[in-house]
């Protein structure tokens, strides 16, 4: 029975949302609260000499300043500081000790009765930075020196990162915050895609090469909800903590080796998450400092950032994608080449896969892929919706728009010419991949036989007209999750896992596979979520939570199906007495006996006759390994723009996206979370960027009013398409998740889009009016 999964099902918490009932982190009021504001770092990189906090205590209603050193004890190990999702490398310590590593960096945490005090107090805290004095530090360096001067130790501590630069005073310290500036320092990665021929040669030979280079800045998520955390004082050091976080389960690991906490001593919430896009993958810093201060002060703390705060944690970094393609005339590939150079703190090593995603989509038989890292004074990047993906495609998806345009050929035809059906990294076939009929459908629909493949040729009053196309590729993940259900007498059903919905639908999906699985309406279920005390799930990241935790309910709803069947068939004159227990099914609210007209037994009187008032089943999600097939989804991206010839002013009118991913678990979210893609695809190719002044390696734009974003006026048609794709093999659902695939590609169609109105190519994000204009 399937009267909810594949439908364009409601949100479930739809109602909570939009009338206020449904609380986030920083929402939650306990008794007594106080509220923490956080005092950044104004320089990049060095040490804090002196930290005066006598002004702001003085200010009435202040209630404490914490910083390195007045707090609470933290583990003093990077293991401890490890969350499930950190790189290699020493995670950041806020508040540990006077080492600066990045500018925006928390050096305090102002307490007080209410936020505006805590707020004007901070700008009290007066703070003095210095060179470390580097008697002790610098001498066992000294002889690295040469080493140094490639400031690319893959993971230095950050003591020998500060020595770096031996100067006397503060202006003078050497630090770098300019990836291209520092590209000829970039390290090498660990080659996640292993060479394939001869790329060099080949690309020699080829008798049409296209080879540039394309430069993604560096962009912040800026979810709606502020990062946020209330940490609810609970008595004798037990804490509930209300964060903002993709794993609830994560920060509490976290939280209890970083404070040294048994589990249950921690509980960790975030019942509703107002966007995340990876920002929230890793603990973020407030979490600890709302901690610290609630340990410190045996009260409950609560820490928003502000928006321009904000910009202190992750973002997607900036990467210098090269790109080169080489063809025979008739547009078949004989090399790839795809290195990327990608930013990086000095502290830990954060990479993601921007290259590579050639062997997925397009055969040729001589490839090379790299991925080097630049180590600068900033703070780590982190994942950020499609992380790799998003950037990387984008510049192989224009190189092949480039190609395509040297070759004389449509656009689709090219990637006809190379489509591969095997993933060429290990040479797989794959579950399902109907890239093939996204091109065609979206074509359909956008009209695109119709299109001039010339340049410039056509033109609507004062605008130029473009169409470009590009292809999206993400992976099809899926993770270890636990889910619990337990069933009343009533017929009704509360379904729990730790997992967070950052607002992509998790709740809504869950609860359909749940009424679908016990044969409820959809009314009698109830779903808990984002609770680390409830059945184990990972971060809700990687677009795998929907396949994942679909089957952990699935499971759990199994083991009640053949507990109701058992106590059914148990009953005397039982109308299914005869009929197997595998036969036995759950529709409508009653069990019945698969294909029976009659004779069905209520829920009710089963569980009446075994005397049970409810049934509790846990389970784990159970995938078969099966490492001879690549799991991918795939889309075809098609995008007009309207270009005012004379100011240079971009729109893009339409948008066509058409996914293959599998199953769709709920057709309306699900074409909500392509469109939200889509939606920042625009942002990648037009608006956004993060904007540093190198001199003080300080971000200027810190603020959605100088960080562009879409908004509505920058949006127009966007058509989404969910490509029919049956998967058999991937899992029993057929589910792939498409959490991230609706950004992939989009910035590459908007940008062809562009070159085909203008004949100008820009290849280097975002695509502004003075790039365009030059
Ligand atoms: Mo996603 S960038 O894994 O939240």
């Amino acid at each position: 029975m399937n009267a909810y999964v594949g439908t364009p099902t409601s949100r479930v918490d739809g109602r909570a949302k939009v009338t206020g009932a449904a609380k986030y982190a920083g929402e939650f009021a306990p008794d007594g609260l106080v509220y923490g504001f956080v005092v950044e770092a104004t320089i990049p990189c060095g040490r804090i000499v002196r930290l005066d906090t006598s002004e702001a205590l003085e200010v009435n209603g202040v209630l404490d300043v914490l910083t390195h050193a007045h707090r609470p004890p933290l583990a003093d190990n990077d293991e401890a500081w490890k969350d499930e999702v950190a790189p290699e490398g020493s995670p950041f310590r806020p508040l540990y000790d006077d080492s600066i590593k990045f500018n925006g960096q928390p050096i305090a945490l102002v307490v007080a009765d209410d936020w505006e005090t805590a707020k004007f107090a901070a700008t009290l805290v007066r703070v003095e930075y210095r060179q470390q004095a580097f008697a002790t530090d610098l001498e066992p360096e000294r002889g690295n020196a040469a080493e140094m001067d490639k400031p690319h130790q893959p993971r230095g501590d950050a003591a020998t990162a500060l020595v770096r630069a031996a100067v006397r005073h503060e202006a003078d310290y050497a630090f770098a915050t300019d990836l291209e500036a520092e590209r000829g320092n970039a390290a090498e990665m660990d080659k996640p895609h292993q060479p394939r021929g001869d790329a060099a040669t080949a690309l020699v030979r080829a008798a049409v090469r296209h080879e540039a280079d394309y430069v993604v800045p560096t962009e912040h998520h800026n979810p709606m909800e502020l990062y946020a955390s209330t940490v609810v004082w609970e008595g004798d050091g037990r804490l509930t903590v209300y964060d903002k976080t993709q794993g609830v389960q994560n920060v509490h690991k976290y939280l209890c080796s970083v404070f040294d906490k048994k589990p249950e001593d921690i509980r960790v919430l975030s019942p509703y998450v107002g966007g995340a896009f990876g920002s929230g993958l890793r603990p973020q810093y407030q979490v600890v400092l709302a901690t610290l201060a609630a340990l410190a002060l045996k009260r409950s703390v609560r820490v928003v950032l502000t928006r321009q705060q904000m910009y202190g944690l992750g973002y997607r970094p900036m990467t210098i994608e090269r790109v080169a393609l080489g063809a025979k005339p008739d547009g078949t590939l004989d090399a790839v080449t795809h290195e990327a150079i990608a930013v990086t703190s000095r502290y830990e090593d954060f990479s993601r896969n921007d290259t590579g995603w050639a062997e997925q989509l397009y055969k040729s038989p001589n490839t090379r892929f790299s991925h080097k890292l630049v180590h600068l004074d900033v703070s780590t990047p982190c994942d950020m919706r499609a992380p790799g993906a998003a950037s990387g495609v984008c510049a192989l998806e224009c190189a092949m728009d480039e190609l395509a345009a040297a070759l004389k050929l449509d656009p689709i035809e090219l990637r006809l010419k190379c489509y591969s059906d095997r993933d060429q990294t290990e040479d797989l076939p794959y579950t399902s991949k109907q890239l093939r009929e996204c091109y065609a459908r979206g074509a359909e629909a956008f009209g695109w036989s119709t299109r001039n493949p010339t340049p410039r040729s056509t033109r609507e009053d004062k605008e130029l007209v473009g169409w470009g196309m590009a292809t999206g590729v993400w992976e099809a993940l899926q993770m270890p999750v636990a889910a619990r259900i337990v069933l009343t007498a009533n017929g009704h059903a509360e379904v729990s896992c730790a997992a967070s919905d950052i607002g992509t639908g998790t709740y809504t999906i869950v609860a359909q596979v749940a009424a679908d699985a016990l044969g409820l309406p959809i009314e009698n279920i109830d779903v808990k979520l984002g609770d680390s005390s409830l059945p184990q799930a990972p971060v809700e990241g990687g677009s795998w939570m929907a396949a994942s935790s679909a089957h952990a309910v699935l499971g759990a709803a199994e083991d009640i199906r053949q507990e109701l069947a058992r106590l059914a068939k148990a009953m005397p004159g039982s109308p299914l007495a005869d009929i197997p227990s595998a036969d036995v099914i759950l529709v409508d609210g009653t069990i019945a006996g698969k294909g029976q007209k009659s004779g069905t037994v209520s829920i009710a009187d089963a569980m009446r006759h075994g005397k049970l008032e409810r049934i509790e089943k846990q389970k784990l999600n159970q995938f078969a390994e099966d490492k001879s097939h690549a799991r991918n989804t795939h889309s075809a991206v098609f995008a007009e723009v309207k270009v005012d010839e004379q100011l240079g002013v971009i729109r893009v009118t339409r948008v066509v996206s058409a996914v293959a991913a599998g199953r769709i678990l709920n057709t309306k979210t699900g074409r909500s979370q392509i469109m939200g893609g889509v939606v920042w695809g625009i942002g990648m190719a037009l608006h956004e960027e993060t904007a540093m002044d190198h001199r003080f390696g300080r971000i200027m734009n810190h603020n959605i009013a100088e960080y562009h974003i879409p908004v509505n006026a920058d949006i127009h048609n966007i058509e989404v398409i969910f490509v029919e794709e049956r998967d058999d093999r991937i899992n029993r659902l057929g589910v792939k998740g498409i959490g991230e695939i609706g950004i992939v590609g989009v910035p590459a169609a908007i940008a062809n889009a562009v070159y085909h109105a203008t004949g100008k190519r820009v290849r280097r994000f975002p695509i502004t009016v003075d790039k365009l204009l030059a």
